[in-house]
């Protein structure tokens, strides 16, 4: 067979790596791909965004089956454009892909169908967005933009002048553009958060495991929001958790979504807060996590391949996923400024070789002049795997030792928290 992979990063990455595992396929094009992933596949420089490009080079490549990384490519229509062209592909469809890209519309969804959710109030305009502060007027409060905003538009609004500085630059400077079109100002949880992870066709539902990202920039999450500097998988959750999880948040999900005639097909992937209350929905996500995919992806055992085209074809309930039962830990090596301003174009080393064992994604480098270069804010992601979390964590650490660019960032705690979760769990 042959595949399509749609996007660049990291998680396109360990998706093309993945699907490379199985004996049906047979040749791998990606779009635009990166030169990790052109070590597995042929990279193809069409822009994710390029939908009508996309379409004629699947068409002329004979492609069997598609698979799209990011949001903004399934937010454009992709699997509309490819369906209507009787192209095979893995994702939501446009309408779908509103749980992601328009989250009043998921908040509003959530609302009606009674999962649970943070309270949300959605505001298109200025003097709409003041009643919060004339009548709910608690804070910290966060302040989403409505539509994608490629990780920009999320705040955490600590006091009133921060709350008006934040709705003035979102409504009225129009910073975020069309994304910013509409606010959703959503009340600030605390807990523990966990990414899940699970295959639909509309009607079957297949868990792959969960996650926890690591999103702000720095150890014991302090710092600014990032894309995710690392995660760790499974998530521990208890028993009790994990069944609210399933019955009171997924499985309401996807059959209220088909009472609601949006048809799901593709990963549903739910961020969930655990608060004292029980398990919320931060946000729906229409793809794969990303640095989650690079962690949970290794964990998967056998044919990667068979259920996603089960779930492009609607035929999720005749298929069985496996996981290995091991602890996997992805480490981003990131540039150094990143989130803000970062610098590109550093020379990437290995001082020696990483062990058979490890994963290496690309998640933004380039080759120039036969040296390989930094060429994003996030570079690379280091995965290892072990039966012991803690040993999976000391193994990643010390692979990123024999990797040096000018600046590289990143985490030293990944994974702290599953062991001190772990560590409570064997205690009770
Ligand atoms: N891990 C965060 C995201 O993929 O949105």
């Amino acid at each position: 067979m042959k595949l399509l992979i749609i996007g660049g990063g990291g998680r396109e990455h360990s998706l093309a790596w993945r699907l490379s595992k199985s004996k049906k396929v047979k040749k791998i094009y990606a779009a635009p791909g990166n030169p990790g992933i052109a070590q597995i596949a042929t990279c193809v420089s069409i822009l994710a965004s390029d939908i009508p490009g996309l379409a004629r080079f699947a068409e002329e490549k004979k492609i069997d089956l598609t698979v799209v990384g990011p949001e903004a490519p399934l937010a454009l229509g992709i699997v509309d454009e490819f369906t209507k062209r009787g192209l095979k592909i893995f994702g939501p469809n446009k309408n779908a892909s509103r749980i992601e890209a328009d989250k009043s519309f998921a908040r509003e969804f959530m609302q009606r169908f009674g999962i649970p959710a943070p309270k949300f109030q959605v505001y298109e305009t200025v003097s709409e967005a003041h009643k919060y502060t004339k009548t709910i007027n608690k804070f910290p409060v966060v302040v989403k933009a409505s539509g994608l905003a490629g990780g920009k538009g999320v705040f955490i609004v600590n006091t009133k002048n921060e709350y008006e500085k934040t709705i003035d630059e979102i409504l009225v400077q129009h910073r975020l553009g069309e994304a910013g079109k509409r606010i959703v100002v959503e009340e600030f949880l605390t807990g523990q958060e966990a990414s899940i992870f699970v295959l639909t066709d509309g009607i079957a539902i297949s868990y792959l495991p969960s996650s926890q990202d690591h999103k702000r920039l720095y150890d014991r999450n302090r710092g600014p929001n990032t894309g995710g500097m690392g995660a760790y998988a499974p998530y521990p959750t208890n028993r009790r958790v994990s069944n609210i999880i399933e019955k009171v948040i997924i499985q309401p999900t996807i059959l209220s979504l088909k009472d609601y005639g949006v048809h799901y097909k593709g990963v549903l992937y739910a961020g969930i807060i655990i608060t004292s209350l029980g398990p919320k929905v931060l946000e729906f996500n229409c793809r794969f996590g990303d640095p989650e995919a690079q962690a949970i992806l290794p964990l998967i055992d056998g044919d990667f391949l068979t259920p996603l085209l089960a779930v492009a074809d609607g035929k999720l309930s005749e298929v069985q996923i496996k996981t290995k039962n091991l602890w996997s830990i992805c480490v981003v090596l990131a540039s150094a400024g990143y989130p803000q301003d970062y610098r590109i174009g550093e020379e990437i080393e290995f001082k020696s070789k990483l062990s058979t064992k490890t994963l290496l994604f690309h998640a933004g480098t380039k080759n120039e002049d036969s040296k390989l270069l930094t060429a994003s804010g996030r570079v690379l992601n280091v995965v290892t795997m072990h039966e012991n979390l803690k040993i999976a964590k000391q193994r990643a650490y010390d692979e990123i030792k024999k990797i040096h660019f000018k600046g590289m960032y990143y985490r030293k705690d990944i994974g702290n928290s599953g062991m001190k979760k772990m560590k409570r769990k064997r205690r009770k």
